[in-house]
């Protein structure tokens, strides 16, 4: 299996994330590390906590950023509740937390083959890394980020920049800037990869502790992905950044430089694609095209053979 790390502000897409990540054996997930996004540090940490105990997770949690590199936090509390799970509770862990960017590179470096980093919340961790464990970082054989947009779907936070990278541009600039291979997962293909409890049927009739789990957190999430959009679902932003490492036939990229705006009047948090080959070497396979029907499979079969586990 595919050695990988989930840094991550938990968050109910981002619950469902790991959940499949934990079910799935393409990959051995190594680590989870919080960093603060969608809510404080003080809800993402021991959500990532408490659900590594309800999914019998034996691997690291860790502790990272409690804020953006200079900004002050803007928290998604309208789109994941108050405390990250949109009202959730799971029971309590009693895990003892490493810090976050330190246990990232011991983790990577610890690692026998090189690892992938899925980062589905803001980059703050990912360029604390890159900044203090810069040889550590390039150790990394790719970055898959939940984060950006092109085409039309550029934002969600701002008409054209996406929460992940807005929480925090001045990290995405570093690390769209470091030079280790990303994959972006934006929001133009997040949008079309919605998800409902219609699309999960052997889940739903499951009834385990996951089925249960993530009834509530469909249940319970807004993301205006819906709108305009005669399909149904909410937009699965993070699954389907993991599906594209445990099933790369899910997405359709296309290699581009990709860089991030951060001192526009309107536009900071843009993630900006050179489709016109214009800034040099590219350094991002950027996603388009899902293949939602076998996205929905994955997420299907995958969370119904973790509840019967559970
Ligand atoms: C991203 O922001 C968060 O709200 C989600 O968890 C996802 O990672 C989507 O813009
Ligand atoms: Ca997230």
């Amino acid at each position: 299996p595919r050695p990988i790390i989930i840094d991550t502000d938990p968050g109910i897409d981002d619950a469902l994330a790991i959940m499949l990540a934990a079910a799935s054996p393409e990959v051995e997930l190594l680590g989870i590390v919080a960093v603060a996004g969608n809510v404080g540090i003080e809800y993402t940490a021991p959500n990532a906590a408490a659900l590594a105990d309800l999914l019998g997770l034996d691997c690291p949690v860790g502790r990272g950023s409690s804020s953006p590199l200079w900004r002050t936090p803007e928290y998604a509390p309208q789109v994941h509740g108050e405390n990250g799970f949109g009202g959730y509770s799971l029971p309590a862990s009693e895990r003892v937390l490493e810090p976050g960017v330190p246990l990232l590179a011991r983790l990577i470096e610890s690692s026998a083959d090189p690892v992938t980093v899925v980062a589905i919340g803001p980059l703050t961790n990912i360029a604390l890394l890159m900044a203090e464990y810069p040889e550590t970082a390039q150790k990394v054989e790719r970055f898959v980020i939940m984060g950006g947009g092109t085409l039309r779907d550029t934002g969600n936070a701002t008409p054209t920049a996406e929460f992940n990278i807005a929480f925090d541009p001045e990290a995405a600039v570093r690390v769209f800037g470091f030079g280790v291979p990303i994959t972006m997962v934006g929001l133009n293909a997040t949008h079309q990869a919605l998800v409902g409890a219609q699309h999960l049927p052997d889940l739903m009739a499951s009834g385990g502790p996951a089925a249960q789990m993530v009834a509530h957190l469909l249940g319970s999430y807004s993301d205006d992905a819906n709108a305009d959009s005669g399909d149904t679902g909410m937009a699965q932003h993070d699954s389907l950044a993991l599906a594209a490492v445990l099933d790369p036939a899910v997405i359709g990229t296309e290699h581009y430089r990709v860089d991030v705006e951060n001192t526009g009047r309107l536009t900071t948090g843009m993630t900006v694609v050179d489709y016109l080959g214009r800034w040099g070497t590219p350094n991002c396979d950027v996603a388009f095209d899902v293949d939602v029907p076998r996205f929905r499979a994955l997420l299907n079969t995958r969370l119904t053979a973790l509840d019967s586990r559970l």
